[in-house]
């Protein structure tokens, strides 16, 4: 491993490449990772234009790139550009990170529902076994958390999304691979309200937009949901603020989620497991101070 004062090291090329991509904490968190891990690396920030994505990745890769994580809207495209899936990457339908070995083997991964799984359970200490999930949104990120959702063995997972039809082909899609887990889904409108949940999982973007999901206050328990937006931000979200206001037992945003993907790439790219509390101190830190100002 080399040191941080050997100036002769060979760098490490890694970048984030997304549509608008600016404002990605990633390039902060890989850094973290690497003076931690005491190695040298290069990680930017690289917006690529609609159309662009597939020669953007090729370039990256020719001029010695050695992985690449993908973000908003790459992710679906970035399955094509690996020669070969991860399990998870190829049940998400979706690729957050690529990794190269070759020119001829470059492996498509999905790294977001282990960083959501270790958040929940390592980070925030709430074990998924036998809990009652609610999980509202249908969309590419869902897609990525629900298989490692089920392996946790949760009791029952159920998915309400604004359009049904998708939360519907969600389910159906995941229906020969449940291990011990039920499984329901509704629009928003019809979320069971008999059985309240233990973690309720905000995975739409209406917290980008700042709009409220309207949803009724009987599918949280009291002083015991933990109530999760993937979403993060300087300001807690509409969700979490309607989570709190009806006495959830703990609300969090998607932070935590964010540094343990990443710390997941880093370990599939270079082979080192990076620790993830220092980093997620520091922004939580950051994130507030912003906030107070
Ligand atoms: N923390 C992390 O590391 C991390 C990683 C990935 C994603 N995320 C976050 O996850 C969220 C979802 O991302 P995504 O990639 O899954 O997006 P996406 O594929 O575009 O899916 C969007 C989802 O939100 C729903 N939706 C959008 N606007 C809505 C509204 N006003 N009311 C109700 N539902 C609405 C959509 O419902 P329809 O199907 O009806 O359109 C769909 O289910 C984003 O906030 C993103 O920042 C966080």
């Amino acid at each position: 491993m080399g040191s941080l004062f050997d100036f002769d090291a060979v760098r490490h090329r890694f970048a984030v490449m997304g549509n608008p991509v600016s404002h990605s904490l990633s390039p902060r968190i890989h850094q973290a990772f690497a003076r931690q891990s005491n190695i040298q690396i290069e990680y930017t920030a690289i917006q690529v234009d609609p159309g662009g994505f597939t020669q953007a990745v090729g370039n990256f890769f020719s001029q010695g790139g050695k992985g690449l994580n993908i973000t908003v809207p790459f992710k679906h495209e970035a399955v094509k550009v690996a020669n070969c899936l991860t399990d998870r990457a190829s049940q998400a339908g979706a690729v957050n990170t690529l990794i190269w070995k070759s020119d001829q083997h470059i492996i498509g991964d999905n790294t977001d529902g282990q960083g959501l799984v270790v958040d929940i359970q390592k980070n925030i200490g709430v074990s998924i076994d036998s809990k009652r999930i609610l999980i509202i949104g249908a969309g590419g990120a869902v897609h990525g958390i629900f298989f490692p959702l089920v392996e946790q063995h949760p009791a029952h997972i159920h998915v309400a999304n604004r359009t049904v039809s998708r939360a519907e082909s969600l389910v159906q899609k995941f229906s020969g691979k449940l291990l011990d887990t039920t499984t329901s889904f509704s629009s928003l409108e019809n979320i069971p309200c008999t059985d309240p949940f233990d973690i309720i999982i905000n995975g739409t973007s209406s917290s980008l937009q700042h709009k409220s999901l309207a949803l009724p206050a009987q599918i949280i328990k009291p002083d015991v949901s933990l109530c999760y937006d993937l979403m993060y931000a300087s300001q807690p979200t509409d969700f979490l603020l309607w989570a709190a206001e009806n006495h959830c037992g703990m609300a969090r945003d998607g932070l935590g989620m964010l540094v343990e993907q990443a710390a997941e790439s880093f370990y599939q790219w270079l082979g080192i497991r990076p620790k993830t509390g220092p980093i997620l101190a520091d922004l939580e830190r950051t994130l507030h101070a912003a906030n107070d100002q």
